[in-house]
């Protein structure tokens, strides 16, 4: 496939979750114009590629997640007029724009599935149909969202699937017809010159026929059927044969709970990288959606480097610790406290060392932090809502205030909240009601202010895509782990298949000062600071040194 280097494995992408980028008319909603005026931020910021959030139209059950016509755009986010001038504002910068593509489900208020609904031919088989007794749902299966993972249509008297929100009907891949007006829309967002896709749970398309009942002790129950099912590698690669391979674009799939055998294979299928999750699972506890573990270093570097070995150097592979479903990063892994700052710049010079393409979901270049969510109804998530009300109606816990912090912990909403553009009311992101709550750091963490800081996070996250673009080996070194079992010192060398120079990096992942030594094996015989997050400290050798808190340090050796 010649895919051994490509301006995708160069890029860093960008992620705009535009209901919280910048609202440009008071109304509370970010939207695309608002993006338009802010194009020049990410061109100071040096990305690649944006990844746009789904903007489609959709009764908005699931952040746009439910899309009722995949050839409009939503009027909260503007017209497809918009969009093209974002397209062609973002192109002439050399931004490429990749969309949000879902495609296991639509809303149940698309066309295809209210003609199914009613029986209407062709769309009838468009969906997972199952006749049956009202009573009793045709498998145990549950919902990504919790509750049954069916829903008995009174219209057609008959069960239908859906792994997310009842509103979010599963599309039968099975059916060719189906295959086929996916196929040719993705080719219309492509013919109107957007630059790939970010696939929407693609591990979850294809699901055995025979539907049996899931192991009782997973979650959610089913899972071991319709994660990697059946004839997924096939749909995939059909996809990619009848239209990706086509295009130079880029595509990432996201496949939740895959192993490294099978992000191999979605490679080999077409998909130039996919979104692991392992790392982002080691601090779940397995009590519910709620529960928190402690996390330990271990368990990080395990989960990393499985995916760095297995995946990155074989294939190819994403980097991020953050999205618009997880907690802010920094809040998570670093420390939202004193070492805010130095913190999210570790977590950073994590991200972009590491082989792969690194995705920025918007807020983390500027440290932004989780909120607190005092009450129930300041969420806006309905999977957070869903989830609290079967908690509460199943009788697993008794008042709202007992998951309270766990529910403030873990919310999706903890990553939607608004840009914070400046100190100004609403932290500048509207002049409106804010759609949702603004972090109430605001005043401290706002791009206002780190733009005129040369020691801010933002300016930070500039250098590291800067050194990204101009360093080789950070894109495609192989990944060479030292200190096996430190348990607070992350340190691992990047070297060239060139023979050039190798990097050296080292990461204190805690507030301790534990002390770095270099293995006696790796040699050099000249050193170089490349980036770090402190003031350098006067060293004569870098063999042995203790690091400060939280403190970052990749070093040039020749
Ligand atoms: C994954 C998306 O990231 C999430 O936000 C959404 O709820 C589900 N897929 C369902 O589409």
């Amino acid at each position: 496939m010649g895919r051994d280097s490509a301006w995708w494995k160069e890029a860093v992408v960008y992620q705009i979750y535009p209901r919280s980028f910048y609202n440009s008319d008071a109304d509370g909603i970010g939207d695309l114009r608002g993006i338009r005026e802010k194009v020049d931020y990410l061109d100071e910021l040096g990305v690649d590629v944006v990844w746009l959030n789904p903007v489609y139209d959709s009764p908005l059950v699931d952040g746009g997640y439910d899309v009722r016509e995949y050839r409009s755009i939503h009027p909260d986010y503007g017209t497809m007029e918009d969009w093209e001038a974002l397209r062609d504002e973002l192109h002439e910068r050399g931004i490429r724009l990749i969309m949000d593509m879902v495609t296991n489900h639509t809303s149940d208020e698309h066309e295809w599935f209210r003609k199914s609904r009613r029986g209407v031919d062709p769309y009838r088989e468009y969906y997972w149909w199952v006749d049956g007794d009202p009573d009793s749902p045709p498998n145990n299966w549950e919902s990504f969202f919790g509750g049954p993972a069916w829903s008995y249509d009174e219209r057609r008297e008959a069960w239908y699937l859906h792994l997310f929100d009842q509103k979010q009907p599963d599309l039968n891949w099975r059916n060719p017809a189906v295959r086929e007006d996916i196929f040719e829309m993705l080719r219309w967002w492509l013919e109107k010159d957007c630059d790939g896709f970010r696939f929407d749970v693609i591990n979850l398309i294809s699901k055995p026929s025979a539907l049996p009942d899931g192991d009782p002790d997973l979650t959610p129950r089913g899972r071991e059927y319709f994660i990697d099912g059946p004839r997924v590698h096939e749909y995939v690669r059909e996809m990619y044969d009848r239209v990706l391979s086509e295009y130079d674009i880029m595509t990432v799939g996201e496949t939740s709970h895959i192993t490294v055998e099978e992000a191999r294979r979605f490679y080999e299928d077409g998909l130039d990288m996919v979104f692991t999750f392992q790392h982002l699972h080691i601090d779940r506890g397995d009590t519910g959606p709620w529960d928190f573990d402690d996390w330990d270093l271990d368990e990080l570097r395990d989960a990393t480097a499985a995916w760095q070995r297995g995946v990155s150097e074989q294939s190819w592979n994403s980097l991020f610790l953050g999205n618009h479903d997880q907690p802010r990063m920094v809040s998570r892994f670093g420390d939202e406290g004193r070492y805010r700052v130095e913190s999210a710049k570790m977590l950073a010079t994590y991200l972009f060392t590491l082989r792969g393409t690194p995705f920025v979901y918007q807020g983390d270049e500027l440290g932004m932090t989780n909120p607190t969510f005092e009450r129930l109804d300041e969420y806006r998530d309905e999977e957070t809502i869903q989830q609290v009300m079967l908690a509460l109606r199943s009788g697993g816990v008794s008042t709202f205030d007992q998951i309270r912090e766990a529910v403030d912990f873990w919310s999706r909403d903890n990553a939607r909240t608004p840009i914070p553009w400046s100190d100004e009311r609403n932290a500048g992101f509207t002049d409106g009601e804010p759609w949702i709550k603004v972090c109430e750091n605001y005043p401290e963490v706002n791009v206002e202010r780190e733009r005129d800081d040369e020691d801010s996070v933002l300016q930070y996250y500039r250098r590291l895509i800067d050194l990204r673009h101009s360093t080789p080996v950070m894109v495609y070194g192989r990944y060479a782990q030292l200190l096996d079992d430190h348990p607070e010192i992350y340190a691992y060398l990047r070297t060239p298949t060139d023979g050039s120079r190798s990097l050296l990096v080292v990461l204190n992942f805690f507030d301790g000062e534990p002390t770095f030594r270099l293995p006696n094996d790796v040699s050099y015989d000249r050193w170089e600071k490349l980036i770090g997050n402190y003031e350098s400290a006067s060293r004569d050798s870098i063999r042995e040194f203790d690091l400060r808190p939280y403190e970052a340090l990749v070093y040039v050796l020749e």
